[in-house]
């Protein structure tokens, strides 16, 4: 079976396509075989030996994927061979074959086709995390989300809808502020790509602070970092929720806490993979809910490109450019 292999850390021109043996499953594990695999902004890192998880190289990019169960290890008591499933695997998801253990996997409603399963559960998880236990947000909120047309950022603003908030996306181009639009943002506003002068950051500040109608954001969605940070920090609303989702800017913004103390607003961290690990049953709960929204239509990831497993590098490219909107998935099979 065909994978695509990170043999030396790197930019995607890096990896390579090789013919590996097929996995047999351990106790507790399944095999799949791969219909499709989403990609996310940490399977860029991850090949850069950047991200928190660092796995022993050979290895596979693709954190997450769909697909049906081919073999049944000893022990597996919940999924069978025929299950169409979503596997969770952090990493070795760009193959044909693949060996998981069964509690990272999830049925795949009758109505979720492969590539929408694949690119459903890590943006739509993290968002619907972030919003609903880490923000609370409350319906007549209003959200303020940056890299709005970018996979959790888009979850963001489908997910803020549905939670009944009033939705602000802010993206850097006119055509993703759009795309934000049409999948249910009320209003947006163009950044510039960056990096950031002073005043660019001063006008960002003020641009989410008349969008809010001068009160400033309730609750904050940051997937981006770098510069956007503080300016978005300062256009907080009095108890207000600013939520550090991720730094696809690149830097780790280092932010003046004082702005903390006089907006009485929170600075909340979201760590969607760590909270599906120690908190099971509320993750189990979420998912739940996530699965009946998606059944109600109101979510739904809009997967703007499809890509072959050859194509990998093209895709990985065309997440770390920027030039994404909304998802784009590996077609395995
Ligand atoms: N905390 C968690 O649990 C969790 C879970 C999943 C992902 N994440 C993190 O969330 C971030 C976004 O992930 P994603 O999969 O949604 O990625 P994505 O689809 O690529 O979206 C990221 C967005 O960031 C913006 N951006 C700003 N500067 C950028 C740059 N230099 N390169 C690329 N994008 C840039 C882009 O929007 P504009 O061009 O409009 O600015 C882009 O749409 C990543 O840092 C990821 O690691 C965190």
């Amino acid at each position: 079976m065909k994978a695509v292999l990170c043999k030396e850390f790197g930019p995607p021109e890096k990896l390579v396509i090789e013919d590996v043996p097929s996995p047999e499953p351990k106790e507790g594990e399944v095999v799949l075989d791969v219909h499709a695999a989403a990609v996310n902004f940490p399977d860029v890192l991850i090949i850069q030996n950047l991200y928190q998880f660092k796995p022993p190289l050979p290895f596979s990019p693709g954190g997450e994927v769909s697909g049906q169960v081919a073999k049944v290890g000893a022990g597996v008591k919940n999924v069978k061979v025929g299950d169409r499933v979503i596997g969770s695997c952090g990493w070795n998801g760009f193959r044909e074959e693949l060996a998981i253990e069964e509690a990272r996997v999830q049925p795949i409603p009758d109505e979720m086709d492969y590539v929408t399963a694949s690119a459903f559960l890590m943006t739509y998880g993290t968002s619907h995390h972030a919003l609903k236990d880490r923000a609370q947000i409350k319906p007549g909120e209003t959200l303020v989300v940056l890299g709005a047309a970018g996979g959790v950022g888009l979850a963001a603003v489908e997910l803020g809808k549905a939670m009944g908030a009033k939705v602000i996306a802010g993206a850097s181009s006119e055509d993703k502020v759009q795309v934000a639009k049409d999948h249910g943002a009320d209003d947006g506003f163009v950044y510039p790509s960056g990096p950031l002068s002073k005043d660019q950051q001063k006008e960002l500040s003020e641009t989410i602070k008349k969008l809010t109608g001068g009160q400033g954001a309730d609750v904050l969605y940051d997937p981006v970092g770098g510069d956007y940070a503080e300016p978005a920090l300062r256009a907080m609303n009095w108890d207000g929720r600013y939520l550090v989702v991720g730094f696809a800017a690149g830097d780790i913004p280092k932010v003046p806490l004082n702005l903390a103390l006089l907006k009485g607003c929170q600075i909340v961290g979201v760590f969607w993979g760590a909270f599906t690990g120690r908190e099971r049953a509320r993750h189990e709960e979420n998912l739940r809910e996530l699965m009946d929204l998606f059944k109600a239509g109101k979510v739904k990831p809009h997967v703007s490109k499809t890509y072959k497993l050859e194509e990998a590098a093209e895709a990985l490219n065309e997440m770390a450019g920027r030039k994404v909107k909304g998802k784009v998935v590996l077609k395995v099979r």
